[in-house]
């Protein structure tokens, strides 16, 4: 029997966890967390997301602004806005929508933002920390998959848990949050990637399978063993004439033939997906309670 991992109602869960903290804080600070998104263009996608953010903020309470720039923005410009926002402390986050327009480096951009108001986990010293398993801000989305084997309680200690994917968004983090010797990770972990001559040979010994490829349905039955964890990062649309949209969304996972074989399994869309949102979020709150030296957490 396999178990359906509904990222939809732990992601809201955890918007309702940190709804009441808001409300507390009110009370108690007369004071919530804000986060500023920052938009260069006008790509469609990164515009929804822009607003789904900020309409999840307002949701739970938190304070949040949009800025929206022209594509035209020139690097100088972007960097001086985020220098504003590092100095303006009714904002504990800062995360400025990827991708940038090519005349702006996003390395830059990103080494720009105060590490403390680092809600993405994208710099550097985020990165090193979670390395070192220092406390950190954590990138939403693998902390988001790592947030769901917990409240599934599926154990890691000891678990062999292989990621297909080496991406510096999920790859990479993912497995350096597993590695670390904590409780909720101290796993044994494996990265494989496309430069593997018989990837299956990897996937096959996961006890913890988590594929973030970005390849509609890559992984299928023969790659996975039996009773194994099945985690899919993976969102992608390929065409079907029957939707509305002309397109529909899948995983990296071929769902329909793993499910059959695991014990869990998150599905494409309402696994992973809406958690990333919900850890936004709560990295603001702690970006908050750090900045402020609040006791509530
Ligand atoms: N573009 C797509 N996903 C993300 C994300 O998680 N953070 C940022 N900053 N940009 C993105």
């Amino acid at each position: 029997m396999t178990t359906l991992i509904d990222g939809k109602k732990v992601a809201a869960d955890i918007r309702g966890e940190l709804k009441k903290k808001c409300e507390m804080l009110k009370s108690v600070a007369f004071d919530v967390p804000g986060l500023v998104t920052i938009l260069v263009g006008n790509n469609p996608a990164s515009e929804a997301y822009v607003n789904s953010k900020a309409k999840a903020c307002d949701e739970i309470g938190m304070r949040s602004k949009v800025e929206k720039l022209s594509a035209e923005t020139s690097e100088q410009e972007l960097l001086d806005l985020v220098k504003k926002y590092n100095e303006d402390y009714s904002y504990h986050g800062i995360l400025v929508q990827l991708p940038l327009p090519k005349h702006i480096s996003e390395d830059k951009v990103i080494e720009a933002i105060d590490p403390r108001k680092d809600v993405d986990g994208f710099h550097p010293v985020s990165v090193g920390n979670l390395v070192i398993g220092k406390d950190a801000l954590l990138p939403c989305t693998p902390h988001g998959v790592v947030e769901l084997l917990k409240r599934y309680k599926i154990p890691t200690d000891g678990k062999h848990v292989v990621v297909v994917g080496r991406s510096n968004i999920v790859g990479k983090p993912v497995a350096n949050m597993l590695l670390q010797k904590k409780e909720g990770a101290n796993a044994i972990v494996t990265i494989c990637h496309s430069a593997a001559k018989d990837i299956s040979l990897f996937t096959k010994q996961a006890d913890i399978l988590i594929a973030a490829i970005g390849k509609p349905n890559f992984i299928t039955a023969e790659m996975v063993k039996d009773g194994a964890v099945v985690i899919d990062v993976g969102i992608n649309r390929v065409e079907d004439a029957s939707q509305k949209k002309g397109y529909k969304l899948v995983g990296d996972v071929d769902f329909e033939n793993v499910s059959p074989k695991t014990s869990f399994i998150t599905p494409v869309p309402g696994g992973v997906g809406p958690m990333t949102i919900a850890m936004l979020l709560q990295n603001t709150f702690l970006a908050y309670i750090k900045m402020t030296n609040q006791k509530l957490n």
